[in-house]
């Protein structure tokens, strides 16, 4: 059996949201503005669906206490963690730290661009440090998406395409 958890707009966003950074690595100018800001659009999108979204789409769902996730995370390590249904409560952290390193990287792309700033050598740099930080993140969250995988053996990558996991069994958390 599967159950429906991801909604259209987290699922169309999260894909849109990927490609928009990835046309923002490689290219420059007049293009990189413009999928830089349309990143910056969409994380501003996803934030507003955190409040109003659907039930596994909120904030309030997924952001957990941080002695609940460090509890999550001491269960990681010694492989014991129970599935989680929506977000796990590392994921939901990291989820809140690729929303803020997009738009840190799309704002102070915005900075370097206005005539105060522009060619101002430490906002490029800061700028640069964004989208480094942000490219460090992305590989964490491959390997978390990776590692739980794994573990709990569903493929969570289709499950972001198509929206849909297999059912929580005995021991899952869905609430
Ligand atoms: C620029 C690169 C990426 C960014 C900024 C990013 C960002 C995010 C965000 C914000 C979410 C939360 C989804 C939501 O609730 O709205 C998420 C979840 C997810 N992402 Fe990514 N992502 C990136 C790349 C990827 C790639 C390349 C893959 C797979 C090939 C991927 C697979 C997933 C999966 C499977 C989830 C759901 C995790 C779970 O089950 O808890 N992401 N990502
Ligand atoms: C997801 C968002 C973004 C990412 C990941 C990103 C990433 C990057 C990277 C990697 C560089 C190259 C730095 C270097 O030369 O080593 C760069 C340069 C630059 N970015 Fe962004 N950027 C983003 C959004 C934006 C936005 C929204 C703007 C402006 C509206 C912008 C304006 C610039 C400018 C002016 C430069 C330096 C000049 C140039 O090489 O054209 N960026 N960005």
């Amino acid at each position: 059996m599967v159950v429906k958890v991801w909604d259209a707009l987290v699922r169309i966003s999260h894909w849109t949201l990927v490609a928009c950074v990835a046309a923002a690595w490689f290219t420059r100018q007049q293009l990189h503005e413009w999928v830089g800001y349309a990143a910056l659009s969409i994380v501003a999108l996803r934030i507003v669906w955190g409040f109003i979204g659907s039930r596994y789409a909120r904030f309030g769902q997924f952001i957990r206490s941080p002695s609940r996730t460090l509890a999550y995370a001491r269960a990681v390590a010694a492989q014991r963690e129970p599935r989680y249904l929506g977000h796990n409560p590392l994921g939901g952290w990291m989820i809140a730290a690729l929303l803020a390193a997009v738009a840190l990287a799309g704002g102070t792309g915005w900075l370097a661009t206005t005539d105060r700033y522009w060619g101002v050598a430490w906002v490029e740099e800061l700028h640069e440090a964004c989208a480094d930080a942000l490219l460090t993140l992305v590989a964490l969250h491959l390997a978390g998406v990776v590692v739980s995988s794994v573990r709990h053996r569903e493929n969570l990558v289709r499950a972001m395409l198509t929206g849909r996991k297999p059912a929580p069994r005995s021991g899952d958390v869905f609430e």
